[in-house]
């Protein structure tokens, strides 16, 4: 049984639901705040599933706002230059408090599925860039995200965690309905992005951002940007690397935040059985959409 402060702190509690989406209790209970969430046009949405580069992604975006000026993006943690749209927990402020307070042009961090997306990022027309990562390797930097970051519930072991996962039950549900309920949705005002192609050609999906952000950035600054936001840099920036969080929220020795940072690490974790098992309920699950993964 968890003590009081572990209630309190939102340790390791079981998952809540959402509109039958699983998720921490502590975020459902601010729901009605993020429904009624004021956007503003020139927001800009950050959305993936979990683990999928949200903070690679969110550095990128914080680096381009701030053409390449590495000393103003260490002015505060990710976590807060890039509010987290959903985020309660009972001790400091809700992901809509800090927006509130964030001046304009925002950048904007949510996992929600496509269909729990407040009303008013639809209404005011706002800019969204959604990172898509392949379910192999999410699920493994989850399943050891949930061993550093306690306010996610035990994953048990490896095996439990890969059929929870499958199933959808962890938090923001299943991986294939969030991929696929993002990816029908898209249309002009959306750029789809892949993790897999950041990795193989930074430059080349950067390019794309600018593209889509109506913006052009010198070269050296490209440059600058690719540098500042490697995984390398990234790991050892505590404006990046969430080392500034509440150590009993995060615990880094256990697993650091930023892991690994590679496609194909999947292949040192799952058995040939799990793979073929995955791969067959993949196939079912992503059956008549034309939106396609690399695996590595
Ligand atoms: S979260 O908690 O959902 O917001 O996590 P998220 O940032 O989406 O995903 C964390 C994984 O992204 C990796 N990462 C990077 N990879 C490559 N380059 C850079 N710069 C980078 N920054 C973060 C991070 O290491 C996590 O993946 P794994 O596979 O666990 O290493």
């Amino acid at each position: 049984p968890l003590s009081a402060m572990e209630q309190e702190d939102a340790i390791r509690q079981e998952l809540g639901s959402l509109h039958g989406i699983p998720l921490f209790k502590s975020f459902i209970e601010g729901w009605q705040q993020v429904k009624a969430f004021q956007a503003r046009p020139d927001d800009l949405l950050i959305s993936t599933y979990p683990k999928s580069g949200t903070t690679w992604l969110s550095e990128i975006m914080d680096m381009i706002y701030h053409n390449g000026d590495v000393e103003k993006c260490r002015r505060d943690a990710i976590y807060n230059r890039v509010p987290f749209l959903e985020m309660k927990v009972p001790k400091g402020p809700s992901g809509v408090e800090q927006l509130e307070n964030t001046p304009s042009p925002r950048l904007v961090k949510t996992h929600l599925p496509v269909q729990l997306l407040p009303a008013s990022f639809w209404e005011k027309d706002c800019k969204i860039i959604y990172m898509a990562r392949n379910p192999k390797d999410v699920v493994i930097s989850y399943y050891y995200f949930h061993h550093m970051a306690k306010i996610h519930p035990d994953p048990g072991t490896k095996a439990e965690f890969l059929e929870n996962f499958m199933a959808g039950k962890v938090a923001y549900g299943s991986w294939y309905d969030h991929v696929r309920g993002w990816w029908e949705k898209k249309q002009e005002k959306m750029l789809y992005l892949f993790y897999e192609d950041m990795k193989k050609d930074p430059r080349r999906e950067v390019q794309k951002i600018l593209q889509f952000l109506g913006k052009e950035l010198a070269e050296g600054t490209v440059e600058r940007i690719l540098h500042h936001t490697s995984f390398q840099e990234m790991k050892k920036n505590p404006a990046a690397n969430y080392e500034t969080m509440l150590p009993t929220m995060m615990d880094h020795s256990v697993s650091p935040f930023l892991r690994k940072g590679i496609s194909g690490d999947w292949k040192n974790h799952f058995t040939v059985a799990q793979n073929e098992r995955f791969d067959q309920h993949y196939q079912e699950r992503m059956v008549g959409s034309d939106l396609h993964f690399q695996m590595e």
